[in-house]
């Protein structure tokens, strides 16, 4: 159905090169026939230079997800490269074992060009995995899940209508690792799958059908401290989780889907399932991929009772116990906002400036108050004028957008309007201090078990009336470095802020 998808010309990929000159010759790794960009495998203290020249015909740059870098190479939108330009990438792997992606981050294009292809994945070694023995080789496989929709000579469609700018692009064909109807031929023992979520705004909840529960061992770029298994497993766009599939004791011929199971309460509205636009909604089930079992075999690594153990943070920890930064999620005239503010190259408010060096407690919370009040909202809308960002693709989707009329009042009072938001903060990992359910609601049941935050982490999904504090580091570079929604249709509307490290 979608053969033609890798040379199709809807696809950007085949006019993406990134080509790495230091490093073992394993470092990229082409999935064969795949809109996907090339796998970069790194190691922990490897020097790295990419070179990445746009050959397409818009702005574009690249961003490394999960990895720390210096502002230079992180991606952010100032260094967007235009048409033939070539950007050098320069920057040591820090990061422990994990697993991470890179992807476009040219801002107003980054969901467009993600969604055409520019995006990959990225794993990093580590000498603590190495000693674990985890499933390596054959047995450490990609699960990039996205979802795509294609038009009637299969190439890949993205429709911008108000309402998906607002729920975020929904498709209704899943691809794991850029094919549709995903089978892997298994061995019977264990794998190690590296799932990660490369969709603009599509949710998974991970699971089997018949119930057999699912074993992490690392969510985003960390291996965890031990394994955690679960009934379902969430996964909000940019976020990665890596899975613990033991077939072992299965018999050759036997099957397993699995499947993205069914939730709500991540979309607004009275069930909380949102609008119905799409044919495969938020929340709806379905298969993401079939593992058949073709080879009976022996033996079968064991799962480790521990992996990597790392201290835990708490407030004492921080430089602001108590009194944690704000990143409030607000709606405003079909507008996401964060601390009623949109995204501007150049703008820094008191609160983003942050010290080299620190730690701190940030709050990540559903702002009811924002939208209405008066300071925030000419601020934002101040800051949108002078945005020096030309060349917006975007049709002006926001009309009314002009003062007056708060968002809020779509709210009904209750916060009905809020959605989950994947929040993704750039540079180090963070750890998850805890979440608080400002009431309990129905829907949050069918979700609230697929949530693993005792890792580290770089994105968190936030759950409509729900607030989630964390810790974050911010070490060793200084500069400019995004925080934002990671429902790529809501970066790209300006869900999007940026920290200062001074
Ligand atoms: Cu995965 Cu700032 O992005
Ligand atoms: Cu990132
Ligand atoms: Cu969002």
């Amino acid at each position: 159905r979608v053969s033609v998808l890798a040379n199709g010309p809807a696809t950007l990929v085949q006019r993406y090169s990134a080509k790495l000159i230091k490093g073992p010759v394993q470092t990229v790794v082409q999935l064969p026939g795949n809109y996907l960009g090339p796998i970069l495998n790194f190691r922990q203290g490897q020097k790295v230079r990419v070179f990445f020249k746009n050959e397409l015909n818009e702005s574009s740059i690249i961003h490394w997800h999960g990895l720390h870098v210096p502002q230079h190479s992180d991606g952010h939108p100032m260094y967007s490269i235009e048409p033939g330009a070539r950007f050098v990438y320069e920057f040591e792997v820090l990061n422990r074992a994990g697993t991470s992606l890179y992807h476009s981050h040219s801002h107003n294009l980054t969901a467009e060009q993600v969604y055409r292809g520019l995006a990959g994945l990225i794993t990093v070694t580590d000498s603590d995995e190495q000693r674990l023995d985890l499933p390596a080789g054959e047995f450490d496989l990609p699960l990039v899940i996205q979802d795509r929709s294609f038009d009637s000579k299969n190439q890949l469609q993205y429709v911008h209508m108000m309402h998906q700018r607002m729920e975020g692009f929904l498709g209704d064909i899943i691809l794991v690792n850029g094919k549709p109807d995903a089978e892997f031929r298994v061995k019977s023992r264990a794998y190690r799958f590296r799932a990660v979520n490369g969709s603009n705004s599509r949710i998974y909840k991970l699971g089997w059908d018949d119930g057999t529960p699912l074993t992490a061992i690392g969510t985003d770029a960390c291996l965890l401290a031990k394994p955690e298994t679960r009934p379902y497993i969430m996964l909000a766009p940019g976020e990665r989780v890596d899975l613990w599939l033991d077939f072992s004791g299965r018999e050759v011929g036997s099957r397993l889907v699995m499947y993205s199971l069914p939730f709500s309460g991540t979309q607004p509205g009275m069930g909380g399932k949102g609008m119905r636009h799409n044919r495969l909604p938020q929340g709806g089930k379905f298969a993401v991929a079939t593992f058949s079992v073709t080879e009976k075999v022996g033996d079968s690594p064991a799962l480790p009772e521990s992996l990597v153990p790392f201290q835990r943070l708490s407030q004492a920890d921080t430089d602001n116990p108590g009194k944690p930064l704000p990143i409030g999620l607000s709606m405003q005239a079909m507008r996401p906002l964060l601390n009623g503010k949109s995204f501007a190259m150049d703008k820094v408010a008191d609160f983003e400036r942050v010290a080299l060096g620190s730690v701190k407690n940030i709050r990540i919370f559903h702002d009811h108050e924002m939208p209405g009040g008066k300071g925030a909202r000419h601020e934002a809308n101040a800051e949108n004028h002078e945005n020096p960002m030309r060349g917006m693709r975007m049709k002006k989707p926001m009309d009314h957008d002009n003062g007056g009329s708060g968002g809020h009042k779509m709210g009904m009072g209750g916060g009905m309007m809020d959605m989950a938001h994947p929040i993704h903060l750039h540079g180090q990992q963070f750890q998850i201090l805890r979440r608080v359910t400002d009431k309990v609601r129905d829907s949050y049941a069918s979700v609230r078990e697929g949530f693993i935050d005792s890792g580290w982490k770089d994105t968190v999904l936030v759950m409509p009336g729900e607030e989630v504090e964390i810790i974050k580091p911010f070490q060793d570079y200084k500069g400019l470095f995004l925080y934002h929604c990671h429902n790529l249709e809501h970066e790209d509307l300006g869900m999007m802020r940026q920290y200062l490290i001074e």
